[in-house]
């Protein structure tokens, strides 16, 4: 049952993670099925859709915008209405908690025929938008944002967009995503440069809808006008949701549990690589390839960690798996480093500052740096951790349960819902003691 309400839990010590189990639907691609269906020609089907409440903001966006969605569990059925074939929303497009959404979608809308506004829950209202709002003007948009750079974003349409050259400031797939969506509605040629490779399932699926994009080295062009044909997409289990269980497998002692199909980008599979690296027990069985990108069934055995410095080129390939990769470095033998993530600041909270602050609630020292911080693992004692509303802050501390002394509480973790629906009922069958309670129950 969806939880709509507020919501702590309470994770009870011990346990251990066991079975064969399947997290839900990556919700990078999910999103992108949904945005990249909406303008295709003809029907896309999408099965193992993720369905968070970020994937539908992205689905209720383009309802608003006229697209006739059939939803039906993890089967969506996208009525593609072509390039231009997007209707003026009748109100501002609330996208909750989703900067994914916020993001790709100002590249899709910023060369439309209509205006419309971007808004979001008060998360998203404070996170970064110049740096899509900047390049999209040098592209001939008229967009913008509030003076402090974030939503709500304003878009006039019946712009005629101009293809730029473009090297991305900040490591970003959203920002990289936004400009190959406009560059589909601008004149002549989008190149955009990317000196660190981030993820790269937009390239993959326009790709997959029949576009032809220019690829050398670090550099992806495309060209304005490129019709997409509407395809079926299978979307693999998440590889940020499968980090929790994988984190949870490598610390609690006895644990042997396979995660299937589970989506190994070389661009988001850097929690294996760095879990690798600190001594985890990890197979890949089942190599395959679905709609376009690698799966694999992941089994992972409890093994003793050691603490690592974390090569700096690794940091993309796991942004989003830091909270749970700090929760194995608490549970680790020595000090874990991890510097050049300063990204971290401006993620659903500041995560440098919500995982520091949650694991020295329960007896973890850490320092922090502008751009990391260090672990020294030891003793999870337990306690109360705040997750500051942040869905993987929250997932990653019910997991340091497996081995902490006593009770961890975790406060506030409603927008689990924005990626992980039924994350309890899943963690309870693999072994976690977990319970949800309302705020201020025991
Ligand atoms: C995402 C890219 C990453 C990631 C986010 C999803 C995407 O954000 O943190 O959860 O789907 O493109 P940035 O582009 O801000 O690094």
């Amino acid at each position: 049952m969806p939880v709509t309400h507020a919501t702590d839990y309470i994770i009870a010590p011990g346990g251990v993670l066991h079975g064969r189990i399947r997290v839900p639907g990556d919700k990078s691609i999910s999103h992108r099925a949904v945005m990249l269906g909406a303008i295709a020609n003809g029907q896309t089907r999408i099965r193992g859709f993720l369905q968070g409440e970020d994937t539908l903001a992205t689905m209720a966006a383009f309802r608003a915008m006229g697209i006739a969605i059939e939803h039906n569990g993890e089967d969506v059925t996208i009525h593609g209405a072509g390039l231009y074939g997007l209707k003026p929303p009748a109100h501002p497009l609330d996208l909750k908690n989703s900067g994914t959404s916020a993001r790709l979608l100002s590249g899709l809308l910023a060369g439309q025929k209509f205006d419309c506004e971007i808004i979001g829950d008060d998360s998203l209202m404070k996170r970064p938008m110049r740096r899509v709002v900047d390049p999209l003007k040098k592209m001939n948009a008229d967009i913008s944002c509030s003076e402090q750079g974030t939503l709500p974003i304003k878009i006039r349409g019946r712009r005629r967009l101009r293809g730029i050259d473009y090297t991305l400031p900040v490591v970003s797939a959203q920002l990289k995503s936004c400009l190959l969506l406009a560059g589909l509605y601008a004149e002549g040629k989008t190149c955009v440069h990317e000196t660190v490779a981030t993820r790269d399932h937009t390239e993959r699926m326009l790709e997959h809808f029949g576009c032809v994009l220019d690829k050398k080295n670090n550099t992806l062009c495309i060209s304005g006008g490129n019709e997409l044909k509407a395809s079926e997409i299978i979307v693999p289990a998440d590889i940020s949701s499968a980090a929790f269980f994988m984190i949870g497998a490598c610390i609690a002692e006895g644990s042997d549990i396979t995660l299937e199909n589970v989506g190994i980008n070389p661009a988001r599979d850097g929690v294996i690589r760095i879990l690798l690296s600190m001594g985890a027990n990890i197979t890949l069985n089942n190599q395959r390839m679905l709609s376009g990108e690698p799966v694999a069934d992941v089994r992972l055995r409890a093994s003793p960690l050691h603490g690592i410095d974390i090569p700096a080129e690794r940091v993309p390939g796991a942004i989003d798996e830091f909270p749970a990769i700090m929760i194995a470095a608490a549970a680790a033998n020595g000090k874990t480093v991890l510097r050049g993530a300063t990204e971290l600041r401006v993620k659903e909270s500041d995560r440098i500052a919500a995982i520091a602050e949650g694991l020295q609630a329960i007896g973890i020292p850490v320092v922090t740096h502008d751009d990391g911080m260090e672990v020294t693992g030891g003793r999870i004692q337990g306690g109360t951790v705040n997750s500051h509303a942040d869905h993987r802050i929250a997932m990653a501390f019910a997991m340091a349960g497996l081995k902490s002394e006593t009770p961890i509480r975790v406060e506030d973790c409603t927008n689990v819902n924005t990626s992980f629906p039924g994350f309890i009922e899943l963690a309870q069958s693999a072994g976690l003691n977990i319970r949800q309670v309302v705020p201020g129950a025991g």
